[in-house]
């Protein structure tokens, strides 16, 4: 597979500040490639570095074989951004931001009025074409300055936690959106600190913290990485010491937590421990209900390869 972006050794300082720490990252052609780390990983940092809108202190970019740079405005032509911050004219409409942003690419009429319908149609803005940002809800907004990065089809599109506040049906459609995108050609960086999200959209996983790449793989890789294998929590109201000693004793049991008769377990490598444990609680008449087992989510890959929650 052809790399897109092909980043080696980025540094970016803010004074004393490593933001961005000797990070390198590859992009595939036609992959969503997520970017995760909690708030103040570096995250904004690097992308802002990768698009030459901010100076790196050291490192290379390339971007279609080619060395970024802030006046390669033939590779930039053929990137398209969506910022965290959003950044749309609140005296145009929703239709004619679109419009505009995308007229910055496309100058003929006919195949921009084409590409603005898609855009709209791709965020679900229908209902919204004539309203102005100031009109329109957090969720709203955000798929508008979504749908002007994007309307004039990039061949890469790189976008800075989409869903930061947004409402669950915002978030899922643009969730939807940016599937399609990928569904239609377009490579895509992702970045956010909401690990389903990643988990969910994206085909490579880079992890970063304080600036560095802590891990990188699938979604199944770098659950594999970890020790932890399985979860199982149920919960009981008579649980004694006794059955409470013997769930202790299981071997491969990495973590009990009991939380007024809410368990969580976890084990590491192997499997089998739910019939184990199901037998033991029957043998001992111990009643228990909302039984679950869940493999690792990447929260988990997080937090044991860096001993803190990924979560806000
Ligand atoms: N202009 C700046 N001047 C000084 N420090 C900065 C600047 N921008 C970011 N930083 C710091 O650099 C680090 C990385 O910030 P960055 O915004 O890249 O992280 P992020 O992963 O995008 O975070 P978030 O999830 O909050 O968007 C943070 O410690 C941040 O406080
Ligand atoms: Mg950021």
């Amino acid at each position: 597979m052809d790399t897109v972006i092909e980043v080696r050794g980025l540094v970016k300082k803010y004074k004393e500040l490593t933001a961005v720490d000797n990070l390198d990252l590859d992009v595939k052609k036609g992959e969503i490639l997520g970017l995760l780390g909690p708030n103040g990983s570096g995250k904004s940092t690097t992308i802002n570095c990768i698009l030459s809108l901010l100076k790196k202190d050291a490192g290379t970019v390339k971007i279609f074989g080619e060395p970024m740079s802030p006046d390669a405005y033939e590779i930039k032509r053929r990137i398209g951004v969506v910022f965290q911050d959003v950044g749309v004219y609140d005296e145009l409409s929703v239709y004619e931001n679109i419009d505009y942003f995308c007229g910055l690419y496309i100058s003929d009429k006919a195949k921009r009025k084409e590409l603005v319908e898609r855009a709209i149609d791709l965020v679900s803005l229908n209902d919204f074409v004539k309203f102005k940002p100031k009109k329109l809800s957090g969720g709203l907004l955000r798929r508008l300055n979504i749908a002007c990065g994007i309307a004039h089809r990039p061949e890469i599109i790189i976008l800075d936690e989409p869903t930061v506040a947004v409402d669950p049906q915002s978030r899922n459609s643009i969730l939807e959106g940016i599937k399609k995108l990928n569904d239609e050609g377009s490579t895509i960086i992702y970045t956010s600190h909401y690990m389903d999200e990643v988990d969910f959209l994206c085909d490579d996983i880079v992890i970063i913290d304080k600036g560095k790449v802590i891990a990188k793989g699938t979604s199944e890789e770098l659950k594999d990485m970890i020790t932890m294998n399985e979860k199982i929590s149920f919960t009981s109201k008579n649980l004694n010491d006794d059955v409470i000693t013997k769930i202790k004793a299981f071997e491969h049991l990495l973590s009990y937590e009991n939380k007024d008769g809410s368990v969580k377990l976890s084990f590491d490598h192997g499997d089998g421990y739910l019939m184990n444990l199901i037998k033991l609680l029957d043998d001992n008449g111990i009643r228990y209900s909302s039984l679950n087992v869940e493999k690792p989510s990447l929260n988990d890959v997080f937090l044991e390869l860096t001993g803190k929650d990924l979560r806000d």
